[in-house]
């Protein structure tokens, strides 16, 4: 058993490819005053019924998609979303992140975006606007980054083919490496999962025991949806709870939840008054933590703690894998 975890945790890292009547007027105002914010169009089309005529080309799957996903909420889901968006852009990947928590969408504020939002994931769906209108090109990634805010109203109406179409679109328009969709703190939408496009789940478990059993929950749940593919984002991980034997050690929790281990986000109070603010990519140890998961997402070995400063890796590690 120790031997499984083990390999687990050290050769597992090398993840191997996984215009409508609610417009927000303020945002208008200002996308049509900047006009710079937008992805450009690269000859979309809309039929006279509203719906997406795509351009030859267009709509040929190739970026990998990335469910970040628990059923339990609160656990760092959206934190988690945008700063691995963040450090997959800063490693020169082009990234789209879509908020899929159609109840309690907040990646906007989590990105600071909120004032740039004027259409949604729904609005481009339906056929209101052209796709690329919906995608927000966040500025401090050199537009690597682009963002599609979840709708204010008529998300559960979206079938997997709108889904589909409006993901495949969005991702050829922007030429997107990856899509990250971020999900509300429930079993993952059918309508998401019967798009065909999701490659591989990360899910998210605090260092709560009942967040490590959602954790399990989910994978199940993935499984039984054909979403093989599954990797494990310890967040809010407490050292020293772990290294007095108050919670568990990073192997308990592994083998609670039968998921191969993708990164260790430590709990830290300065990345979340920077989610607080709008700035993904707090520094520290957090941002070591999630720029270890973007490199092992693209397929490279990297250390469990590589970067992180303050833990006598060698002395402790022992400790922490119990
Ligand atoms: N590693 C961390 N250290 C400290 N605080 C964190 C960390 N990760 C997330 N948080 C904080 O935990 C809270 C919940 O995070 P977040 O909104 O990302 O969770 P969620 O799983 O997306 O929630 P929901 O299920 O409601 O969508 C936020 O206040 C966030 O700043
Ligand atoms: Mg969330």
């Amino acid at each position: 058993m120790l031997d499984n975890r083990l390999s687990y945790l050290f050769l597992c890292y090398k993840i191997t490819s996984p215009e409508s009547g609610d417009t927000k007027p303020r945002a208008a105002a200002k996308q049509a005053a900047s006009g710079a914010r937008s992805v450009c169009q690269r000859g979309e089309m809309m039929s006279q019924t509203g719906k997406y005529i795509l351009p030859e080309g267009v709509g040929a799957h190739r970026a990998k998609y990335l469910l970040i996903t628990s059923c339990k909420g609160g656990v760092g889901k959206s934190t988690c979303a945008a700063n691995i968006a963040a450090a997959l852009a800063r490693r020169g990947q082009r990234v789209l992140l879509c908020d899929c928590d159609f109840d309690m969408r907040c990646l906007d504020l989590l990105l600071g975006l909120e004032n740039d939002v004027v259409y949604d994931l729904y609005d481009a769906a339906a056929g209101r606007v052209p796709v690329a209108k919906a995608i927000i090109s966040d500025e401090r990634f050199e537009g690597r980054l682009g963002f599609i805010a979840a709708p204010y109203s008529g998300g559960g109406e979206l079938s997997p083919g709108m889904l589909r179409s409006v993901f495949t679109a969005a991702e050829s328009v922007g030429g997107y490496d990856y899509v990250l969709i971020d999900t509300p703190g429930s079993l993952a939408s059918p309508a998401i999962l019967d798009t065909g496009l999701i490659g591989t789940a990360v899910i998210v478990a605090s260092h709560q025991p009942s967040s490590i059993r959602a954790a399990d929950r989910t994978g199940e749940y993935l499984s039984g949806r054909r979403i093989k593919e599954q990797r494990l984002l310890i967040n809010c991980f407490d050292f020293d709870g772990a290294l007095s034997g108050a919670r568990p050690g990073i192997n308990e929790i592994i083998d609670r939840t039968f998921i191969q281990l993708c990164g260790i986000v430590p709990y830290d109070r300065g990345l979340m008054l920077a989610s607080e603010k709008g700035e993904p990519g707090a520094g520290g140890n957090p941002a070591a933590a999630f720029d270890n998961i973007a490199c092992r997402l693209l397929g490279r070995y990297v250390p469990l703690f590589a970067g992180f400063r303050g833990i006598s890796v060698r002395r402790k590690i022992k400790r922490l894998l119990v």
